[in-house]
């Protein structure tokens, strides 16, 4: 799968995913992933991409057109890709919508904005806007970084073990059930007699019963929507 990033700080992209899972997936070719510089598209000599807003106020705005150069470059050479705005005014993410931008069948075009936002204008440019959640970071490179994670755990191959992907949390739609390993006792805390059984059914049984435990008391709200269907 195709992931593209349009961005000012390209150099924020090379060590997180140098190594790891979807460094692995790079060179295997599971995932291709380009980082695209906005700032050769910035206007002038100073190639700049941000002005002072009209109207006045605090904050710089991004220009629209660095933005919808680099857009039209990109994509010009990658037809097809989904563009997404990566913004806190965007629509929420989490797993139901990592499944979504998976099904993308030409990839994935990230923008990552900057400085208190962009030019209201280039917003049509988008096919969608995504937050990664209720807070404000200073820019959406962070959060194009956590979709491509996110989506990119979910392509076939990318996990050494697949079963993984059906155990964890979210997929199922409860949290995931207690973990453990060894040693049998630690500071005077055994591990459940039942993990130590051998009983396959069992095990299976108390980790289900677990995990909607957890879910009910930590996240109510996904245990309603689970029991929904
Ligand atoms: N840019 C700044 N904050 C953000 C957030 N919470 N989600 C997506 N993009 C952002």
């Amino acid at each position: 799968m195709e992931f593209h990033v349009i961005t000012l700080f390209p150099e924020m992209f090379e060590s997180p995913f140098r190594g790891g899972m979807i460094g692995r997936a790079v060179e295997q070719g599971l995932i291709q992933l380009r980082v695209h510089p906005l700032r050769p598209f910035g206007l002038g000599s100073y190639r700049q991409v941000d002005d002072a807003p009209y109207g006045g106020g605090s904050g710089m705005v991004m220009r629209p057109e660095p933005l919808a150069a680099a857009i039209d470059d990109v994509t010009g050479q990658h037809p097809g890709l989904w563009k997404v705005l990566m913004t806190p005014q965007g629509e929420v993410f989490g797993h139901a919508l990592a499944r979504e931008l998976l099904a993308k069948p030409r990839g994935l075009l990230l923008v990552a904005g900057r400085y208190e936002g962009i030019d209201e204008r280039v917003r049509s440019l988008f096919d969608q806007e995504i937050s990664i959640g209720d807070y404000v970071l200073s820019g959406g490179e962070l959060p194009a970084m956590v979709v491509i994670e996110a989506v990119g755990r979910l392509i076939p191959g990318v996990l050494g073990n697949p079963d993984s992907l059906t155990e964890e949390s979210f997929a199922a739609g409860t949290l995931e059930y207690p973990q453990y390993t060894r040693p049998e006792e630690f500071r005077g805390m055994r591990v459940p007699e039942v993990l130590l059984s051998g009983d396959h059914g069992k095990v299976r049984e108390w980790r289900r019963a677990e995990a909607e435990k957890r879910t009910a008391l930590r996240r109510p709200d996904l245990a309603r929507k689970s029991s929904r269907g």
